[in-house]
This record gives structure tokens, C-alpha cells and sequence, in this order.
């Protein structure tokens, strides 16, 4: 495991169990200093083996609520849902039945699935879990996406990508409004987009997850390959 000022490097093959003490180490250190945690978790494909693993550490789950960086705004048995996938790998895994709090993607009125949410969530999250997309999206915040000028709303429903389904996201007021942001990031495919997010001007409507820039990124030696000083 390599440390930067700013990056953990796993082999490929510790990068779910690496990545998932690393999270569990944050969240039990939280939950027990302030007697709660409140983590938004991420969608999409990467953090599914590391929930996977979570889901197996002695943490103080009865100390946790999850809530969700976004949500695809389909009902929460949807094949594309971020919730089932949760679900599926973490939730139904766990030895408790935990706080969950879940983006409602099935109302057609995806405003007041917003306002709702917004209204429940912790005005600070401990933790804002992230992953990038190759075109350096992050939740659902989309490189141009008028919701990265949102200068006061915490969660909007938005676009998706194109042929996508439409989705709901927290902001980047509630992004930076976390205590901490931990972003998951593996798999070569994405090694010149996280390069060019390390080495440009930050430039959040270009690359949304540079509103990440401050937080911890656990990596994949793959998609670290062609950061400076490992080329
Ligand atoms: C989602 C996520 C999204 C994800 C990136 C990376 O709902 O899909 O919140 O922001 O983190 O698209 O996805 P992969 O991990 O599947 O590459």
C-alpha cells in the first residue's frame, strides 16, 4: 500500500478488502467519537466488492446511517437501482437492521423526492463516499450539469447521461458541506481521466469530481498507473 498526500495505491486484488478496513477504520472512529456516523453512500459498480467486504467487519452498525450520494430514479427493486445494489451487497448482509435512508427514485414527482430528502438529511455528513466516471462525473453531477452552480440546494433531480434514466443527487453544497470525502476509484479505463484530474486546475463544471480534491482517493494500481511520480 502506497501513501501520497492525498492517495492510498492497492493491487488490484486488496483493493476491496484494502478499501473496505479503510472505510470501516473512518466509520467505527466516527461512530464512537460522536456516538453516530452518517455516511452517503455511492453507486455504480466499483464500491459494490468493497460493501461486499464491509459488510463482514465488526463495526458499530447500530451507530451507522446510510444515506446516498444519488439515485437513479427507478423503483428500489430496479435492476439499476443504487439502493438495491446496497441492499444486495451490504444491507441484507448485516447482522442488524441499520437507519436507511433511502432516495425515493420511484416518485414521478422528482422535485419532491428531492425537497424531501433534503429535509431529512444531516445538515453535515460525516462522510460523502464518491466514485468518478472516465468523464470525471461524480454522484450524479455531470461534467456542464447545471446543478454543479447550485449555490444553496443540497439535493436536485437532474438529467442522467445520456440514454440514461434520469436521477436524483446530492449537490455540491452538500459535497463540501461533508465532513470528509472518501472517492473509490479503480479499473484502467479511467487512468487518463484521474491523471488529468490531479494535474489540472480544478475545475468542478469540467470535472465535477475535482469537488472531491480534498478528500482521501483509495485507488486501484491500475487506474493510479499514470499519476505523476508513477509513470
Ligand atoms: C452512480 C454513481 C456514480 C458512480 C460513477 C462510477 O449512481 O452510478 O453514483 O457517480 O460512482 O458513475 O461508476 P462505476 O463505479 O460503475 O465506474
Amino acid at each position: 500500500m502506497e501513501m501520497y498526500e492525498r492517495w492510498i495505491v492497492l493491487p488490484g486484488e486488496r483493493f476491496a478488502q484494502g478499501a473496505a478496513h479503510l472505510l470501516g477504520q473512518r466509520l467505527a472512529r466516527r461512530a464512537t467519537e460522536q456516538g453516530a456516523v452518517h455516511v452517503a453512500l455511492s453507486g455504480g459498480a466499483t464500491p459494490a466488492p468493497v460493501y461486499e467486504r464491509l459488510a463482514g467487519l465488526e463495526l458499530p452498525w447500530e451507530r451507522i446511517h446510510v444515506w446516498f450520494g444519488d439515485e437513479r430514479r427507478v423503483p428500489p427493486d430496479h435492476a439499476d437501482s443504487n439502493y438495491r445494489m446496497v441492499k444486495e451487497t451490504l444491507l441484507d448482509r448485516l447482522p442488524v437492521e441499520i437507519e436507511v435512508h433511502r432516495l425515493r427514485g420511484e416518485l414521478e414527482d422528482g422535485e419532491r423526492a428531492a425537497a424531501e430528502y433534503e429535509a431529512a438529511l444531516p445538515e453535515v455528513l460525516d462522510i460523502a463516499l464518491l466514485g468518478m466516471g472516465s468523464d470525471a462525473h461524480t454522484a450524479s453531477l455531470f461534467p456542464g450539469s447545471p446543478a454543479l452552480r447550485e449555490p444553496a440546494r443540497r439535493v436536485l433531480a437532474v438529467a442522467g447521461p445520456e440514454g440514461g434514466h434520469p436521477r436524483l443527487t446530492l449537490t455540491p453544497p452538500a459535497l463540501r458541506a461533508a465532513r470528509e470525502r472518501i472517492v473509490l476509484v479503480a479499473g484502467d479505463e479511467k487512468a487518463d481521466m484521474l491523471r488529468e484530474v490531479f494535474t489540472t486546475e480544478p475545475d468542478p463544471i469540467r470535472r465535477p469530481v475535482q469537488l472531491a480534491l480534498d478528500g482521501l482517493w483509495i485507488l486501484d494500481d491500475a487506474v493510479a498507473a499514470r499519476l505523476p511520480g508513477r509513470s
